[in-house]
């Protein structure tokens, strides 16, 4: 253990630097020499025992070595790192004989593009839409809209419950319909009202013209002389430009709904086309029911207008020939590319 042998050490360390091809390599080698069993410590250990003299000297040359070492550790380590981004550059280089990727340019969903022109023809006639909360207390989604409890049209609807109750204690659910957004609405603001309201709704169904979800386009408008003449003229309208066509006929049905009083169902039947002479139910419509005005807080004898509902889906699925509903929630490429 000698000076001799320590400049020995310094050009072993050296080479065996030279020959570590990666950063980890290097790093092996590093505890070699200067590790805690590396081959400096027998030389460190020894000073401990030395005279004062020897001491100084030999802990000069240990130190110069160490520094040796260390400088050459720092010097390779650059230098590896450096080929190392050199090959990593290598290994991107771009292959002009290679197939081009494209991009995957992402369009409007059918659904989407329906709900487009629904709102510009509806805003063309001064209508807002608006938007409310899809998960419900019993008051906005039944009790309101003149739908009592234990009353029997509630089981028209069939309801997905949450296990969360509001503040009556009652269970809160998913709207089945987005007319409590109008009783949000209507509560809040003074008639004349003329708003549709939109969005998904849910019901426990399924099946090819039933999805346990949808979407549903309200309407309502309400002031002190609105009647089922106007309901007629603006649904025709409404029709007329969305399925542009004017090749279209109208159809009041009798029918039943809770809030509102008469109430119909109103078909369609084309005059031309694929579905040529065929009546189509597109909506449930009526005049809103005394008890439902004075819900929103208004005077039934002054206040009347009218409610109508239809299915999103529905009138997609008419407007393209469309026989299963399911297809719109199956992002299957091939039926979403047609549109
Ligand atoms: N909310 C009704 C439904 O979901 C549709 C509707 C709206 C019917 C307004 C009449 C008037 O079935």
């Amino acid at each position: 253990m000698n000076s001799e042998n320590l400049n020995n050490l310094v050009k072993e360390a050296k080479n065996a630097f030279r020959l570590a091809l990666n950063v980890a390599e290097l790093e092996n080698a590093k505890a070699k020499f200067l590790g805690k069993s590396g081959a400096l410590a027998p030389y460190f250990e020894k000073l401990a025992s030395l005279e004062i003299g020897e001491k100084k000297e030999l802990g000069k040359k240990l130190n110069k070595s160490k520094l040796e070492i260390e400088k050459l550790l720092v010097g390779r380590r650059q230098q590896l790192k450096e080929t190392q981004i050199i090959k990593e550059l290598h290994g991107e280089e771009i292959d002009p004989s290679l197939p081009g990727r494209g991009k995957g340019f992402g369009g409007w969903h059918p659904l989407t593009t329906s709900l487009k022109r629904i709102e510009e023809i509806f805003q063309s006639m001064s209508f807002r839409f608006v938007d409310g909360p899809e998960i419900e207390t019993d008051w906005y989604n039944f009790t309101a809209l003149n739908n009592p409890k234990d009353h029997p049209a509630r089981s028209m609807q069939d309801t997905f419950y949450i296990n969360n109750f509001d503040s009556d204690g009652l269970k809160l659910l998913l709207r089945t319909h987005t007319s409590p957004v109008q009783v949000r609405y209507a509560s809040k603001n003074e008639p004349p009202i003329r708003i549709i309201s939109y969005g998904k709704t849910y019901r426990v169904d399924s099946d090819a013209t039933h999805s346990p979800m949808f979407h549903q386009i309200e309407g309502l408008w309400i002031g002190e002389n609105v009647n089922f003449g106007h309901l007629k003229g603006l649904y025709k309208t409404f029709l007329k430009h969305f399925f542009e066509t004017e090749d279209l006929e109208l159809r009041f049905r009798p029918s039943f709904f809770p809030f509102t009083e008469p109430s119909a169902e109103i078909d369609i039947k084309f005059s031309s086309g694929k579905l040529q002479g065929t009546w189509l139910e597109v909506a449930g419509a009526g005049q809103v029911h005394p008890s439902v005005i004075r819900n929103f807080g208004f005077d039934p004898e002054e206040i009347i207008g009218f409610a109508f509902g239809t299915g999103l889906e529905r009138l997609t699925m008419i407007r393209h020939g469309i026989t299963d509903l399911r297809l719109f929630y199956e992002n299957d490429l091939r039926f979403l590319r047609q549109f």
